[in-house]
């Protein structure tokens, strides 16, 4: 059974939207098997984005990353990687699909309320980053 990292940013932990996002994992068969509410150091933010390293938005992206808690977790189920980025919806909230996390919260294509692995190979790396095997209950 697949697993994905998924973290909920600063914008949406600061409106207090952590349990209507986990709502929306859990109605779409995602089970949370690892969860945990942090604040990220610009620095840490960085290493976790390092593939946008040459990105001009990388330093607006690791100072957001870094601007309050952010929930990073673990999310289990059936193809849970593409299942998450469908409950996700686009990068940009102008694109994204009705019912979304990021049509309904996301307030612009950087301060869009989730983060989302992008492949189970990536997905493996980013749940080493934040969580040791003892923290992942399935
Ligand atoms: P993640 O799940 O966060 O990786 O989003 P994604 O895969 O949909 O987007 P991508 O990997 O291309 O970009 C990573 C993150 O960088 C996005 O989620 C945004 O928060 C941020 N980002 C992307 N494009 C821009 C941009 O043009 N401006 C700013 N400020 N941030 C951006
Ligand atoms: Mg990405």
């Amino acid at each position: 059974i697949e697993r994905t990292l998924s973290i909920i940013k600063p914008d949406a932990t600061k409106r207090n939207l952590t349990g209507k996002i986990n709502a929306k994992f859990e109605d779409a068969g995602l089970r949370i098997v690892a969860q945990k509410r942090i604040q990220l150091t610009v620095d840490q933010a960085g290493q976790f984005y390092a593939v946008h390293k040459e990105r001009p938005f990388f330093g607006e992206l690791t100072e957001f990353m870094a601007s309050g808690p952010v929930v990073v977790q673990v999310l289990e189920g059936e193809g849970a990687v593409l299942k998450n980025r469908e409950v996700m919806g686009a990068t940009n909230p102008a694109d994204a699909a009705p019912g979304t996390v990021r049509a309904e919260f996301a307030e612009s294509v950087g301060e869009n309320s989730v983060h989302g692995s992008d492949a189970p190979e990536t997905a493996a790396e980013e749940i080493a980053f934040f969580f040791s095997g003892l923290e992942l209950v399935g």
